[in-house]
């Protein structure tokens, strides 16, 4: 993410972005990794503008493998921990577990905030169905 160009963005539209997602790898950015000072760059100024941040993280465990690999600091950790301390900076996360997670259908979505999660869920009945729900 370019922070900078974030940070000027939020200024700009104030009150008017919601959430912010970073997908981890960096999609538009040919599958390359996300560095950890730039999750924790990117959750600042959400933080600082009243943004959530969200993780995109359906390929959160290469992510993982790429900044143990490639940030001295991060060499020591486990790919588990360096997830761990990626999610840890953000208010939720999506997932489309067809990727990392290495199932054939189905995802979630995360949210640190009860009272959001429960409109989502409740806007996903009228529009998916219950959650409970799986496919046949
Ligand atoms: C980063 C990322 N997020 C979400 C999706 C959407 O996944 P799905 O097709 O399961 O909805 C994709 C699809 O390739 C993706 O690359």
């Amino acid at each position: 993410m370019d922070i900078a160009g974030l940070d000027r963005l939020l200024k700009e539209h104030k009150g008017h972005v919601g959430a912010v997602i970073l997908t981890v790898t960096n999609n538009s950015g040919g599958g390359q990794p996300v560095s950890m000072a730039n999750a924790e760059g990117v959750s600042a100024i959400c933080k600082r503008h009243g943004a959530l941040f969200l993780l995109d993280c359906c390929r959160i465990a290469e992510n993982s493998w790429f900044v143990n690999h490639r940030e001295a600091d991060m060499a020591q950790l486990s790919y588990r921990r360096i997830a761990q301390r990626m999610f840890a900076l953000a208010d939720g996360a999506v997932m489309s577990a067809k990727k990392d997670a290495l199932v054939n259908m189905g995802g979630f979505l995360a949210l640190r905030d009860d009272a959001l999660s429960e409109a989502c869920v409740n806007l996903l009945i009228i529009t998916e169905g219950f959650t409970t729900y799986t496919a046949a």
